[in-house]
């Protein structure tokens, strides 16, 4: 019998580099979906190919985590999020897999941790838990150092990495129906980006003293956008993405690409902003205008999606107890 799962896309709203700096990361879970389907086998095999460990850490991962090594499943991936972009692909199949591995359907908290494991694992002990939180979760959620005052309080990750221990309390923050309605344009640059690398670039200019008040500025304005979000007025989010993605181009991890999507989509956006590492990946436009946005964005050479934020998180579609 088949098993199915899916999981939606994320996307970072505010607080991308600040994060690492004390500001807390605000991601939302956005209407692009990734399904996956297990089926009894007689051996591992993904989209028909046998697996390969080596090329699939995160799996490898997932499989020991849920003692099936010796129960082979034929996995099946069909996504819409695109690979490689900061749209959180890997976390989404990873929770969707996660979902389904085990004997009996898993709780959300499990799945997420299982998830990042795989991710800290298959990226060399370096990962947050944003992406895994966020798919598993859906809806908006909010990952900092300590507990946020005010909102729900889901979990807290702790991490002993190459950098050292880290901790993470993860939260869900609720969106107002009205904000759950307005279209998010996101532009793919179609360009890919090394997160460690743009992380290491702003590292190496924290001593430099112009450059630390900008990432301050930043920390603070992903501090106030929690207050933004709970208040759910699009139209000063909007200007909190503007104010944001001016702070991100100040210490340098925006693009002529980046730049040139943000151009094309904010004449019909209340704010625009990179998102993730930058350095290329893709751009969000929070818009009431969602096909000339799109069309925009097309025209300037990027590809787009437009989607609404607060997307269910990981789903079990099918599952049967027998496998
Ligand atoms: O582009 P992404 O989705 O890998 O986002 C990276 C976010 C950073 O803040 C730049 C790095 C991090 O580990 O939080």
């Amino acid at each position: 019998m088949e098993r199915v799962a899916t999981a939606p896309a994320k996307a970072i709203l505010f607080g991308e580099h600040a994060v690492l700096y004390g500001a807390p990361a605000i991601a939302v879970a956005v209407d692009l979906r990734a399904k996956v389907a297990l089926n009894d086998a007689d051996e591992w095999r993904l989209n028909g190919q046998p697996l390969d460990p080596s090329e699939n850490p995160h799996l490898s991962s997932l499989i020991r985590w849920a003692s099936a090594e010796n129960r082979p499943q034929d996995i099946h991936v069909v996504s819409e999020i695109p690979i490689a972009s900061g749209l959180g692909s890997s976390a989404a199949l990873c929770a969707s897999i996660g979902a389904l591995l085990e004997g009996t359907p898993s709780s959300k908290e499990r799945i997420a941790r299982a998830a990042h494991s795989s991710e800290v694992e298959a990226q060399g002990g370096r990962a947050s838990p944003v992406d895994t939180s966020t798919v598993t979760l859906g809806g908006a959620v909010v990952v900092s150092n300590d507990q946020w005052p005010g909102i729900e309080h889901c979990w807290d990750v702790d991490l002993s990495g190459p950098d050292g221990d880290r901790h993470w309390a993860i939260h869900s923050l609720s969106l107002s129906p009205q904000l759950k309605s307005i279209p998010l344009v996101i532009g793919s640059t179609g360009k890919g980006s090394s997160t460690a690398k743009m992380v290491a670039s702003v590292a190496a200019r924290m001593h430099e003293s112009d450059f630390r008040a900008s990432m301050d500025r930043l920390v603070t304005c992903a501090e106030d956008s929690i207050h933004l979000l709970l208040e759910g007025d699009p139209i000063s989010i909007g200007e909190a993405m503007n104010r944001c993605h001016a702070l991100l181009r100040e210490i340098g991890v925006s693009s002529p690409e980046i730049e040139a999507l943000i151009e094309a989509a904010l004449p019909y956006s209340l704010g625009a902003k990179m998102t993730g590492a930058g350095g290329g990946g893709c751009i969000l436009a929070l818009t009431q205008d969602p096909d000339s946005c799109a069309h925009a964005i097309r025209c300037a050479g990027g590809e787009a999606f437009i989607t609404t934020m607060g997307a269910e998180g990981v789903r079990i579609e099918n599952f049967s107890e027998n496998l």
